[in-house]
């Protein structure tokens, strides 16, 4: 699996939410690190928690600014939001009826393209609007 490497392509030019999203990415390394030594499955659960947890919490941080500042494409990034959190929400259920090794590298894998592809399109939008005014 290609991993996320953040570097400064990655920057959104707010610092707390790319702290945010080098700590996301991190984890995702680090599951992928404990999954590829066979760690137990309750080790990947409590990262995968950790995971879900952080990136929930990140997506309220930017809908705060978002409505702080009245960003325009408030909407349609919330929408994208909700759809992750939605397909995150169907499999971690799954994974907690079955926690099944499969079922963690498809949360892994969802997420590490999922947020690739967010942050350089989606969040990358935000970038100059909010950078002039968050100080
Ligand atoms: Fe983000
Ligand atoms: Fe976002």
């Amino acid at each position: 699996m290609a991993l996320i490497i953040w570097d400064g392509r990655y920057s959104v030019g707010i610092e707390s939410l790319d702290w945010d999203h080098i700590v996301i990415a991190s984890l995702i390394n680090h599951l992928d690190e404990v999954k590829q030594h066979h760690g137990d499955e309750q080790t990947v659960a409590a990262i995968v928690r950790a995971l879900i947890r952080m990136a929930y919490e990140h997506f309220a941080r930017e809908e705060l600014l978002f409505v702080r500042y009245d960003y325009p494409e408030l909407h349609d990034h919330r929408r994208e939001h909700r759809l992750l959190e939605e397909q995150l929400e169907e499999l971690y259920a799954a994974y907690q009826r079955t926690p099944d090794p499969e079922i963690s590298r498809e949360i892994m894998e969802l997420l590490n393209y999922w947020l690739v592809g967010h942050i350089l399109k989606v969040d990358k939008r935000y970038a100059a609007f909010l950078a002039a005014r968050v100080r």
